[in-house]
């Protein structure tokens, strides 16, 4: 019988969030994944394990809770503004045929909604739209969110700006500020969802990156701040970005979602509404790109002797992933497809590092 996924695909976003999470992982584990003296560091943090779930699947203090009791010790809260913002309309979640790696800009099938609760996919699709509740709601859920960590468990917030050119960069300031608020340990600025910034996605506009930045440690300079990126087929591009920033930020998470145009089995679009033909894709078809990422942060810090922190993800489904990541260079290890038809990843892939806590 395949796991019903905590964030559950046949549901709109809005029945995910208020009755969520689903499945195995809703339920208390039998046995505790943190009965041991944290024995990892992430950013000088004393950890049970350097792996978790990136920004996306976990909506909100009850998602965050759960991956907590079950062992993912490092969770980004879901993306959020500093103002209320719509998801995009139902469905958000497909399942996707591929066979192997995909490349940047391929055209991939996707199965009807209702395929996904027949099998664990290997890839999917999402198109959300960063939608966000207000401040006043979401400030005092990551709050709880915060207060769910255990010893040896961090608790992440994820922030972007909203509009264009110079409002949108004073909206990262105001969302990290509202972030630092909730007592959230740790900050990473999403500068990676489409259409963000003149160069399409932000992270590929150095000059106005470096601006956020700077707009955010002008606010919040007093807790570590992450910078979600995208995939950079051009490792000189990265180079540039990652030297010119090292000095101003602790680490960089990659990868976000790859683009690709999905469409149904007769060649329509399969995501209803305008500029939806283009979706991001997550899970084993995008492992590849998440591995290259890493080699090339991990190169530019080799030979630069730099210090940032590595957060690496992109397919990770099994521990063999995970040590793959490891081997190229991450220094802490997401899951978000993985994990979510699969609540004991993080006890797995504990137990293949030898950190079984039984
Ligand atoms: C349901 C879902 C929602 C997501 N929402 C966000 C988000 O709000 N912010 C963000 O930076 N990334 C978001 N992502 C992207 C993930 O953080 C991650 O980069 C991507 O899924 C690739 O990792 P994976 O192959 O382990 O799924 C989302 C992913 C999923 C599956």
């Amino acid at each position: 019988m395949p796991t019903r996924p905590f964030y559950d695909p046949s549901l709109s976003y809005e029945e995910n969030y208020a009755h969520g999470p689903f499945g195995l992982f809703a339920t208390v584990p039998e046995t505790s994944p943190i009965d041991v003296a944290p024995r990892e560091r992430f950013l000088g943090i004393p950890m049970h394990s350097t792996f978790g779930i990136p920004a996306g699947p976990l909506l909100n203090s009850r998602f965050v809770a759960a991956a907590f009791a079950h062992g993912f010790d490092l969770c980004v809260y879901k993306t959020v503004r500093s103002a209320a913002y719509p998801s995009h309309p139902f469905p958000n979640t497909l399942a996707v045929e591929c066979d192997g790696a995909m490349a940047p800009g391929q055209t991939l099938i996707a199965h009807p909604a209702d395929a996904l609760g027949k099998m664990p996919p290997h890839s999917i699709t999402n198109s959300f739209g960063v939608p966000s509740q207000p401040p006043d709601v979401w400030q005092s859920d990551m709050k709880d969110a915060v207060r769910s960590a255990q010893q040896g468990q961090v608790m992440i917030g994820s922030f972007q700006g909203s509009g264009e050119g110079i409002a949108q960069i004073a909206d990262y300031a105001r969302a990290a500020r509202l972030v630092a608020e909730t007592g959230a340990p740790v900050l990473e600025a999403n500068l990676s969802c489409p259409n963000e910034g003149k160069k399409g996605l932000l992270c590929f506009d150095l000059e106005k990156v470096n601006a956020v930045v700077d707009a955010i440690r002008k606010e919040v300079s007093d807790r570590p701040l992450l910078l979600k990126l995208a995939y950079f087929d051009d490792a000189s591009v990265l180079e540039a970005l990652v030297c010119a920033l090292a000095d101003k930020v602790d680490g960089f998470c990659a990868i976000n979602t790859l683009p690709a145009r999905v469409v149904d089995a007769t060649g329509q679009p399969a995501l209803p509404g305008e500029g939806r033909d283009i979706s991001g894709i997550c899970g084993a078809a995008i492992r590849w790109a998440g591995l290259s990422m890493t080699q090339k942060l991990a190169d530019i810090r080799a030979r630069h002797s730099l210090h940032f922190a590595i957060v690496a993800n992109g397919g990770v489904l099994t521990p063999a992933d995970d040590a793959d990541y490891r081997q190229a260079g991450a220094d802490a290890v997401m899951s978000a497809t993985g994990a979510m038809w699969n609540p004991c990843l993080a006890q797995q892939i504990k137990k293949e590092r030898r950190h079984d806590l039984t």
